[in-house]
C-alpha cells in the first residue's frame, strides 16, 4: 500500500497502549527485512532514515527503496526522517515524499529549538505531514557521560507542555534514561519522569530514542505511560553484522556478496520481529491494512494535500 503518515498510527498506539517500532535502515537488505517482518507480524511500521543514512544511500535512493518496499505489503509503512538537525533537511525530505519528519533541536537553547521546530511544523502541516521534535537530550554512548550528567539532560515535564503549546509538534522525543548506541541492554528508564511528562501532555505520543540499551521491563512500563514510538538502530546493526561475520566465516571462499547479505537480512528480520512482538504491535493490522480494533481504516497520504 502507499506510505501513510505517522499521525494516525501513533494516536492509535497511544489510545491502545502499544508502541510502533521505528527501525533505522541504510541499505536495501535492511529495508526489506524491516518491511517483511512487519508484514508477517501484521504490524504498522516506521522505517526511518537518519541524515547519516541519507549521506550514505542518497536521499532519492533511500526514499525510493522505502516507497517500493511499502507498495509490496498490506501493512501501513511510514517513511520518517530520523534526527533531522536542520530546517533544510526537513524541507528536502518533505519534497522527497517522506510521510513523517523530525526536527532535532535538542542541542540548541530552548528558544531556538522552539523557533525552528515551529517553522518545520508550519511547513510540514501545509503538506499534511506530522513532525516529531526533541526536548531534553538523549546522549550518545560515545559521550561517556556520568549518571548525573545523563540526568541533567532529561526532559522537564512542565517545559514539555510549554514546548508543545509553542510549537504544535505532533510527537515528542523525550530523554528519560536511555542513551544512543548502547551495545548491551542495561539502561533503566526514569518511569516517574515519564509519567509526569505524559500527565502534562496526555494527547501527545512520546518517542523513546536509544532503545537498543534499554532493559525489557523498562520498555513495558514505558509503553503504559505514553511511549508510542520506539526507535531501534544499534540492535539491528548488531544483528546485521553478526549475520555477515558468521556467513563470511562459514563460506571463506565465497565471493558472491548475496550469500552473505541474505544471512544478514534474515538476522535483521528476526530482530525486528522480536521487537514488534515486545512492543505489542504484532497482530493489530487486519488483512486490508486497517486496525483490527478499534476498527479504523488508514488513509494513505497524497503529498501536498492538507490533512
Ligand atoms: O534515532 C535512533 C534511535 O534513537 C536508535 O537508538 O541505536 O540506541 O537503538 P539505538
Ligand atoms: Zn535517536
Amino acid at each position: 500500500m502507499p506510505l501513510v503518515t505517522s499521525k494516525e498510527i501513533l494516536l492509535t498506539a497511544l489510545e491502545n497502549h502499544f508502541a510502533v517500532g521505528a527501525f533505522n535502515a541504510n541499505n536495501m537488505e535492511q529495508v526489506q527485512a524491516i518491511v517483511e517482518a512487519a508484514e508477517e507480524e501484521r504490524a504498522p511500521v516506521i522505517l526511518q532514515v537518519s541524515q547519516g543514512a541519507i549521506r550514505y544511500a542518497g536521499l532519492e535512493f533511500a526514499a525510493s527503496m522505502v516507497k517500493t518496499a511499502a507498495s509490496l505489503v498490506t501493512v501501513p509503512v511510514v517513511l520518517h526522517l530520523d534526527h533531522g538537525y536542520d530546517f533544510e533537511q526537513n524541507v528536502l525530505c518533505l519534497r522527497a515524499g517522506f510521510t513523517s519528519l523530525m526536527y532535532d533541536g535538542s542541542k540548541k537553547p530552548f528558544e531556538e529549538n522552539v523557533a525552528i521546530t515551529k517553522k518545520v511544523v508550519e511547513i510540514a502541516h501545509i503538506a499534511g505531514i506530522p513532525v516529531e521534535a526533541e526536548l531534553g537530550r538523549v546522549a550518545q554512548s560515545t559521550d561517556k557521560l556520568s549518571y548525573e550528567e545523563i540526568c541533567a539532560l532529561m526532559t522537564d515535564p512542565h517545559q514539555a507542555k510549554e514546548f508543545i503549546e509553542l510549537t504544535g509538534a505532533d510527537s515528542l522525543a523525550v530523554a528519560c534514561g536511555s542513551v544512543h548506541a548502547m551495545k548491551v541492554q542495561e539502561a533503566e528508564l526514569d518511569i516517574d519522569r515519564l509519567k509526569a511528562i505524559h500527565e502534562q501532555i496526555p494527547h501527545i505520543p512520546l518517542v523513546l530514542h536509544g532503545s537498543s540499551g534499554v532493559k525489557t521491563e523498562s520498555f513495558l512500563e514505558a509503553i503504559q505511560h505514553g511511549i508510542c514510538k520506539i526507535n531501534v538502530a544499534t540492535y539491528l546493526n548488531q544483528a546485521f553484522t553478526r549475520g555477515l561475520r558468521e556467513a563470511v566465516a562459514k563460506y571463506p571462499d565465497e565471493v558472491d556478496p548475496r550469500k552473505f547479505l541474505a544471512v544478514s537480512r534474515e538476522y535483521v528480520k528476526e530482530a525486528v520481529r522480536e521487537k514488534i512482538r515486545l512492543f505489542g504491535s504484532a497482530g493489530v493490522i487486519d488483512s486490508r491494512g486497517g486496525f483490527r480494533s478499534p476498527a479504523r481504516q488508514f488513509r494513505s497520504v497524497e503529498i501536498g494535500a492538507a490533512e
